[in-house]
C-alpha cells in the first residue's frame, strides 16, 4: 500500500493571461488530496469524498482514454471541447476511468490493476486546484506501485495531459505546482521558483459558492469574448504579473496590493467575478487592503492587508466564510510505502 499527497493551489496573479502563452505565479497551498493505492486485479476506487465505490475493467479504462483522446482533438480542431466535456460527465465515474486508462497507457503497465481511495480536504470548483490536484496524486500514486523510479518530469506529464481532457488547453500552471509544490513562476511550460515576502506567507481566502462552470467552461467563456477587448485584458494581466514578481522581489506592500487590485479589476471586465465577489473586493479596499479571484468564475476569494487583524475584523463583520492559508506548500509526497 502507498499513501501519496499533492496540494492544492492558488493564483496569486496570472490565471487566464497564463493561458495566453504570459506567466502566473502560483503557490500551492497546505490542502491536499490523498490517495492510498494497492495493486488489484481490477480497477477499484472508493471516493471517500463523495461516499461512492466502483469496480471496473482495466479494458473499460483504457476505452474511455481512447475516446476522451479522439475527442480531445477533435475539440482542439474546433476550439470547443463541450463534446469531450459531455463525454466526461456522462456518468459519475467516466473521468476516472479516462484518468486511470490514460495513466496506466502512459506508464506501459501491461498487467495488473489498482485499487484505490481518494480523500481530500480541498473544495472542488472554487479555483484551487482540486482537479489537478487529483490528476498528479493519482498519478504519482500508480507510479508508486509500478514504475517507481520516474521522475517528478514525467508525473507532471502526464498530469498535463489528464488536465487536457478536464479542461480542453490549460495552461498546465496548476499541475506543475501541485507537482513541484512552493510558490512558481510559470511561463509556457518553464517553471521557476518565486520566494515570497514574509508578510505573504500567510494569506487569508474566502471561500463564497462553488462557481457552476469548470476551468474548462471559463477559459472558453474568456475565449468567445471579443478578440481585441480580451487580448487588452490579457496583456494589462500580464503586465501586473511581471511587474508583481518586481514587487515581490522588492517586498513593496504596496505594489503587491495594488497589482492584486489591477489583476481582479481586469478578471471582472473578462466577465470572470460575480457580484458578491466584486463587493466583498469593495469592502476589503475600503480598508486599505487588496483582494481578487483565485481562478474566476466564483469560488476562492484571496484577501490580503498588512494589518491582518483589521482584516479579519472586517471578514467577521460580513459574516463570510473565511481561513488563513499558508503558501508554498510541498509539492507531491509519497508519504509512506
Ligand atoms: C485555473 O486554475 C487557471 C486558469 O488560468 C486556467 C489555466 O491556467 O489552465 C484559468
Amino acid at each position: 500500500m502507498v499513501k501519496v499527497s499533492a496540494p492544492g493551489k492558488i493564483h496569486l496573479i496570472g490565471e487566464h493571461s497564463v493561458v495566453y502563452g504570459f506567466p502566473a505565479i502560483i503557490s500551492a497551498i497546505e490542502k491536499r488530496t490523498r490517495v492510498k493505492a494497492e495493486k488489484s486485479e481490477k480497477i477499484k476506487i472508493k471516493n471517500e469524498v463523495y461516499q461512492k465505490e466502483t469496480e471496473f475493467e482495466i479494458e473499460e479504462a483504457v476505452t474511455a482514454a481512447k475516446k476522451s483522446r479522439e475527442l480531445w482533438k477533435k475539440g482542439d480542431k474546433k476550439s470547443d471541447f463541450s463534446e469531450l466535456f459531455s463525454f466526461l460527465r456522462s456518468d459519475f465515474w467516466k473521468r476516472n476511468q479516462a484518468t486511470l486508462g490514460l495513466i496506466f497507457e502512459r506508464l506501459k503497465v501491461v498487467k495488473g490493476g489498482v485499487s484505490l481511495i481518494i480523500d481530500s480536504n480541498l473544495p472542488t470548483g472554487v479555483g484551487l486546484g482540486s482537479s489537478a490536484s487529483l490528476s498528479v496524486a493519482i498519478t504519482r500514486a500508480i507510479a508508486a506501485l509500478y514504475a517507481p523510479q520516474i521522475s517528478n518530469q514525467k508525473i507532471n506529464e502526464i498530469a498535463f495531459e489528464l488536465e487536457k481532457l478536464n479542461h480542453g488547453r490549460p495552461s498546465g500552471g496548476d499541475n506543475s505546482v501541485c507537482v513541484f509544490g512552493g510558490t512558481i513562476w510559470f511561463e509556457k511550460g518553464k517553471i521557476e521558483p518565486v520566494s515570497l515576502p514574509d508578510f505573504l506567507q500567510n494569506l487569508i481566502i474566502v471561500l463564497t459558492p462553488r462557481r457552476n462552470l469548470s476551468t474548462g467552461d471559463l477559459v472558453q467563456k474568456v475565449r468567445n469574448l471579443d478578440k481585441n477587448f480580451r487580448d487588452q485584458k490579457i496583456k494589462n494581466i500580464a503586465k501586473a504579473t511581471y511587474k508583481m514578481r518586481r514587487a515581490l522581489e522588492e517586498k513593496d506592500v504596496n505594489k503587491v496590493k495594488n497589482l492584486i487590485n489591477i489583476a481582479q479589476d481586469n478578471l471582472t471586465e473578462l466577465g470572470i467575478s460575480n457580484p458578491e465577489i466584486d463587493g466583498l473586493v469593495k469592502e476589503v479596499r475600503k480598508i486599505g487592503g487588496a483582494a481578487k479571484i483565485s481562478g474566476g468564475g466564483g469560488g476562492t476569494v484571496i484577501c490580503f492587508h498588512q494589518n491582518k487583524e483589521e482584516l479579519i475584523k472586517l471578514l467577521k463583520k460580513l459574516k463570510v466564510n473565511f481561513e488563513q492559508i499558508k503558501l508554498g506548500a510541498e509539492g507531491v509526497k509519497v508519504e509512506k510505502s
